[in-house]
């Protein structure tokens, strides 16, 4: 049995390694972000020890010998994961979406509403991870993650097209509903900012504010959007597939729901790791400033909950969200090690548990039978 754990050893250097640099900023100019290594590292040998998250000298062109090995696992079970839009029959949602007596006007405009916060949402993710995250990042295991999950994002969008398209809805009106609706555009408002800060091509990490910038947007980006923005859209949508109706489109959420599930996790580890290698960024006023920003999370996610379900769909309603929304960011904000926000929620939608874990030969819908895991179950016994 191949174990990947024979992967992690040390190299011996043909010369010794290159030194790490001795400030902060200096290590930022040595970061191999592009190019092999910078000139003192350039011929030597990748040493384990000295790989970093963020601001390493080693070279980002070779893979091994792995030290973030969560990474790597990661990318592997992702890729096992792969699916594609038009594998999924959007028969029975395009017959219901055009039947005088299929779904109510409060479901329509949950659909549209929901599919007008996801089709832009996961191009500004692709963004931040291919213009963004990528180039701050100097862990090439890390990095693998991340090429996977941009293509993730693409067969996302792509799903969202696929839907919209299928069911014959207005393009301009969904896919400008991010400029239009406020509850969307103050979601992405809210957002882009922290996007924005890693995109700036004169952004550069190595120092203590710069990475704590980053950490930041890495915490917004992974625990917030990928983390909770998500999740009122996700359970909608879902909840429909629970009532028969929309089936195609659920089940499409459905694999979506894993990858953004697995995305979060990664960003969580890749978070709890840069904390752990650079303990400095973890002040007091810097965790305050984030908790902050989790409130403000909050309620804007149930803003949006409440605008695309102003009366209750569905046998949900609004502060069923809020509640959830609460129970979500419980769980986020401790998975970075940091205090719940609102103690004794529980979870009001206990079913999402069983979506999220996908580990059935058939999906939940029913709508075909698959096997959820492709490439990715080699077995050398
Ligand atoms: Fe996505
Ligand atoms: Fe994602």
């Amino acid at each position: 049995m191949l174990s990947f754990d024979d992967d992690v050893v040390e190299t011996t250097p043909a010369r010794p390694a290159a030194p790490q640099s001795t400030t902060p900023a200096a290590a930022a100019f040595a970061a191999p972000q592009f190019a092999p290594a910078a000139p003192a590292a350039a011929n030597a040998r990748v040493n384990v020890v000295d790989k970093r998250v963020i601001n390493g000298t080693t070279d980002v062109n070779q893979l091994v010998p792995f030290k973030h090995k969560w990474a790597w696992e990661k990318y592997l079970a992702q890729c096992a994961n792969h699916w594609m839009p038009q594998e999924v029959n959007m028969q029975r949602d395009i017959e219901l979406w055009k039947s005088p007596n299929g779904l109510t006007e409060d479901e329509k405009r949950l659909v549209k509403r929901n599919l007008g916060f996801f089709v832009t949402a996961d191009s500004l993710a692709a963004n931040n991870i291919v213009l963004g995250t990528y180039r701050h990042i100097t862990s090439p295991e890390c990095r693998q993650f991340l090429l996977r999950q941009a293509f993730d994002e693409a067969i996302h969008t792509h799903a969202y097209q696929y839907i919209v398209e299928s069911l014959g809805l207005d393009e301009g009106e969904v896919f400008n509903a991010y400029h239009e609706v406020a509850s969307i555009r103050d979601k992405d408002e809210f957002l882009i900012p922290f996007i924005d800060v890693l995109t700036d091509p004169n952004f550069k990490t190595g120092t203590l504010a710069a990475d704590q910038q980053l950490l930041k947007s890495l915490i917004v980006f992974a625990c917030i959007m990928e983390g909770m923005f998500f999740y009122v859209g996700f359970v909608q949508i879902l909840a429909l597939g629970r009532q028969n109706k929309m089936t195609g489109a659920a089940e499409q959420y459905q694999y979506i729901m894993r990858d953004e599930s697995m995305h979060c996790n990664f960003g969580i580890d890749l978070i709890n790791t840069i904390k752990q290698e650079n303990p400095q960024l973890w002040t007091d006023s810097f965790k305050a400033e984030l908790v902050e920003l989790f409130k403000k999370a909050v309620d804007l996610e149930y803003a949006y909950a409440e605008d695309t379900m102003p009366r209750g769909v569905l046998g949900l309603n609004a502060g069923q969200f809020k509640e959830y929304l609460r129970f979500i960011c419980n769980r986020r904000l401790q998975q970075i090690g940091l205090d719940q926000l609102f103690p004794g929620v529980t979870n009001p939608f206990p079913w999402m548990s069983e979506m999220i874990d996908l580990k059935k030969e058939k999906n939940f819908f029913e709508t075909r039978v698959t096997e959820y895991q492709t490439g990715g179950a080699l077995s050398w016994d």
